[in-house]
């Protein structure tokens, strides 16, 4: 299974989703077999490392971004990915607009996956607070939970 995360610049949302979700997959099941990866829609932040913001609020759960760079989705994604999870509308609509039409049933947003958090969207904390990249994390936290559990249900079915 081959799981790619998606915001706009790949240096807040989808970076953390993609060390989140790692951390949760490889301590909760450990037999399930991922890939797990991370781009943006926009290419603004190419090869630069995480937004330190996001970078220390992550290190404050004990999650480690630093060896990431940021990337933008590209054509292949779109045949390599199982799943690619948007993290905005915006973002999915980007997504969908680039997609190939036998591709678009592997788009999904993430927040999906958590339908308890009553939000449907990861909010962009780069022009805000620091309360925003806690927000993101707790968002995060949660929809891994909930694609973990997808995935397992997934796995025990085939
Ligand atoms: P991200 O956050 O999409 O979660 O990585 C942003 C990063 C950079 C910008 C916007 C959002 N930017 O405008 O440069």
């Amino acid at each position: 299974m081959r799981i790619l995360f998606v915001c706009l610049g790949n240096i807040c949302r989808s970076p953390t989703a993609e060390v989140v979700f790692r951390a949760v997959a490889s301590r909760e099941a450990p037999d399930i077999v991922l890939e797990i990866d991370s781009a943006g829609t926009a290419g603004y932040h190419v090869g630069e490392l995480p937004d330190r913001r996001t970078r220390q609020a992550a290190a404050r759960r004990g999650y480690d971004l630093s060896a990431l760079r940021a990337r933008v989705v590209e054509p292949r994604d779109f045949e390599y990915f199982d799943l690619i999870l948007a993290m905005d509308r915006e973002n999915l609509r980007a997504l969908e607009r680039r997609s190939p039409q036998h591709a678009r049933e592997r788009l999904r947003l993430f927040l999906d996956f958590a339908p308890e958090t009553g939000v449907s969207e990861v909010p962009d904390p780069y022009y805000g607070g620091p309360n925003g990249f806690e927000d993101v994390l707790d968002l995060i936290e949660a929809a891994s939970r909930g694609l973990l559990a997808h995935l397992r249900r997934k796995s025990q079915a085939a």
